[in-house]
């Protein structure tokens, strides 16, 4: 039987939204969408107040078009209209990879950087409608940057600071950005990431780029091209530091942002301005029953959708104080994260089951030597999170005193979609539990029927909610294959889920091609390219497999070219091979040699097969009669590289 946590007594009072409330709320976001989105769509502010609600489609011609007569600005949302009642309030607190430099940033001194670099931009010919890409640590100009490009309405696209300069150069020419903005070095964990000279090589393909703005965040020696590059201290210095937000429609693109899918090369999420910043802000504000005064850290890095809405947007559409960190939770010491809690006082705390079941492996100890006496609600995103990690967080980190909040969302979704409200939902550890307002999830069974009750299926979502992505950037077709065509008139999540008897709902993981490795998304098939484009490999296959702290592994099966013999040092060097075509989250964590893979008699390789060896279920391998040759399979189970 599972435990269940009932709502502390205190929080169902104070919190923002209690059970009855959360009851009446979403009855009504679902009986009268309209009226429900016309009041919560204000909650921001406007230039031009919007008439329309929504105007979307799931089938025919697709299309979601939330306010979308509606204008405003995102940034004077996130800056502007908090300057007179909190100008002097923390917006962003910076805490620096080194546990002695930390810094606050209030709402008037982001504003002005805001503004500097927006007319510093300007001055370098970025407008309205123009993508630029953003490749940066986590430091404070990550977060300006992005505001500084909705303050003009050019369009972000933030390229993780892990990612390759393969990586990045994909991503660079497939929205033909015209700006880059990076920094010297990175730092993480005491160790320097040379962004870029990363950078520099993207760029010698990435014929767009016109300008690059480079931070000096190390004082690292760096290359400078004469007429593109542009230190950031000297031209945000020489820029005026007011300026005029750019009226936007609804409508007009905020933001786009890489994602890996079950095939092809990663794709563009499409996320515009008006929707989304209802979506983040709200989410935020009741989600984590934000309040004034309350010191909210989110762990995650904004090159990825967590750091836009939960980092970035959301918090400070809502006007919080917002936790940047740019270190990683075991650097100095596998005490950071509690010892940022106590310097900082933080009161909301939202990371990865990735990190926490790493932390849990340290023990109790650096944990409890800590007093986390600030903290009143913790949260969890990016993967199932196993009822022992849960357990743990809550006993260990939370002292059995702070509610958890499993939230489960995607790039695609721009917010948390499914998840408990700490002051309304009681907590089965393990469970996202119940759908956030306006969101209908439906399960489906593989033929599409849609499944009543109690029952385990694919999770569609049947209605749109306003931070629903538009389309794929530059492929609608893309947008409409991968998520309305699965199942008709339904947003296809490619996810599993189970639904008890109560109706929550337990996400199961992907269903499709893509791998969840420590909470970042990976496309087997990126990974194959990879492998595949080495000199010495004739095919590959990637599945995921069971990984105590990572989720899941990447396990990759690696047929050589005729003449090649496997070793350990190839072995090493595929790691690495990878490694530099993507980046570190990609590399294989198991490797098998393998003469041939499972296929059926018209050359599709069958990856079910292939999964369950990696799995060690090799016994469950179902019909193997329809293979062009059965005999590989043995050959792959006596030589599995997973026996646990
Ligand atoms: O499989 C689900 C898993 O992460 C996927 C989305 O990945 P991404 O777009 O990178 O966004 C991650 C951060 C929102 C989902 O399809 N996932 C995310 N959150 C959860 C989760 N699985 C289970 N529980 C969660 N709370």
């Amino acid at each position: 039987m599972t435990e269940v946590y009932s709502v502390p007594a205190e929080l169902a009072k104070s919190a923002w939204i209690d059970a009855e409330t959360y009851a009446a709320w979403y009855e009504r976001s679902i009986q009268d969408p309209e009226g429900f989105w016309a009041e919560h769509g204000r909650r921001i502010d406007w230039i031009k107040p919007f008439t329309k609600v929504r105007d979307v489609s799931f089938s025919g011609d697709v299309h979601i078009r939330w306010f979308h007569d509606g204008s405003l600005n995102v940034a004077a949302n996130c800056l502007d209209r908090h300057l007179a009642t909190r100008g002097d309030q923390t917006a962003i607190l910076w805490e620096g990879d080194d546990p002695n430099e930390s810094a606050a940033i209030t709402y008037r001194d982001l504003h002005e950087r805001v503004c500097r670099l927006a007319n510093a931009m300007t001055a370098l010919g970025v407008a309205k409608g123009d993508r630029v890409t953003i490749y940066l640590p986590m430091i404070p100009e990550a977060a300006v940057a992005m505001l500084a490009c909705a303050r003009i309405g050019a369009i972000h696209s933030v390229v993780f600071g892990g990612f390759s300069p393969d990586s990045l150069a994909g991503r660079l020419q497939d929205c033909a950005s015209s700006l880059l903005i990076t920094a010297d070095e990175g730092l993480r964990g005491g160790r320097k990431v040379p962004l870029k000279a990363n950078a520099d090589k993207a760029l010698e393909t990435s014929g767009s780029v016109r300008n690059v703005i480079v931070v000096k965040r190390t004082g690292g020696a760096v290359q400078m091209t004469a007429g593109r590059d542009h230190w950031y201290h000297e031209i945000t210095q020489a820029a005026a530091p007011t300026h005029q937000p750019v009226e936007i429609d609804a409508e007009d693109p905020l933001f786009i942002l890489y994602t890996s899918g079950s095939t092809g090369k990663p794709k563009g999420v499409l996320h515009t301005s008006g929707g989304y910043l209802v979506y983040a802000s709200m989410t935020h504000q009741y989600v984590f029953d934000y309040h004034e005064g309350d010191v909210y850290w989110c762990t995650a890095d904004v090159g990825w959708v967590t750091g836009h809405s939960y980092i970035v947007y959301g918090p400070l559409a809502n006007g919080a104080t917002t936790l940047m960190f740019e270190g990683v939770p075991n650097y100095p010491t596998v005490s950071r994260f509690w010892e940022v809690i106590d310097k900082h006082k933080v009161t909301i705390f939202y990371t990865a089951p990735t990190a926490i079941r790493a932390l849990m492996r340290e023990g109790e100890e650096p944990v409890k030597k800590t007093s986390r006496a600030s903290l009143r609600l913790l949260g969890s995103v990016g993967e199932p999170i196993n009822p022992e990690a849960w357990t743990w967080y809550h006993r260990v980190v939370g002292d059995d005193r702070c509610p958890i909040v499993d939230t489960w969302w995607q790039t695609e979704t721009g917010g948390i979609l499914i998840t408990p409200l700490p002051g309304a939902t009681p907590l089965k550890p393990g469970s996202a539990t119940r759908p956030f307002f306006g969101v209908k999830p439906v399960m489906v069974d593989a033929e599409g029927k849609v499944l009543d009750g109690a029952v385990e299926g694919n999770l569609c979502i049947a209605e749109s909610w306003p931070g629903q992505m538009r389309t794929v950037y530059g492929d609608h077709e893309r947008f409409v294959q991968t998520y309305f065509s699965t199942y008709k008139g339904m947003y296809f999540t490619g996810d599993g889920a189970r639904r008890d008897a109560d109706g929550y709902y337990w996400i199961t993981g992907r269903v499709d091609d893509v791998i969840n490795v420590s909470g970042h998304r990976m496309g087997t098939a990126e990974v194959e390219s990879a492998l595949v484009a080495h000199p010495k490999v004739a095919e590959a296959a990637v599945v995921g497999y069971p990984h105590e702290i990572k989720g899941q592994g990447i396990y990759a099966y690696v047929t050589l070219v005729a003449d090649e013999e496997p070793t350990e040092e190839l072995r090493k060097e595929l790691v690495n091979w990878v490694r530099k075509e993507i980046g570190p989250i990609a590399s294989p964590d198991l490797i098998q040699w393998s003469p041939g893979l499972p296929k059926t008699r018209s050359g599709k390789i069958m990856r079910r097969i292939l999964r369950k060896i990696a799995e060690n279920q090799f016994d469950a391998l179902g019909d193997t009669s329809t293979l062009a040759d059965p005999g590989v399979v043995d050959d792959l189970i006596e030589n599995r590289m997973n026996r646990a």
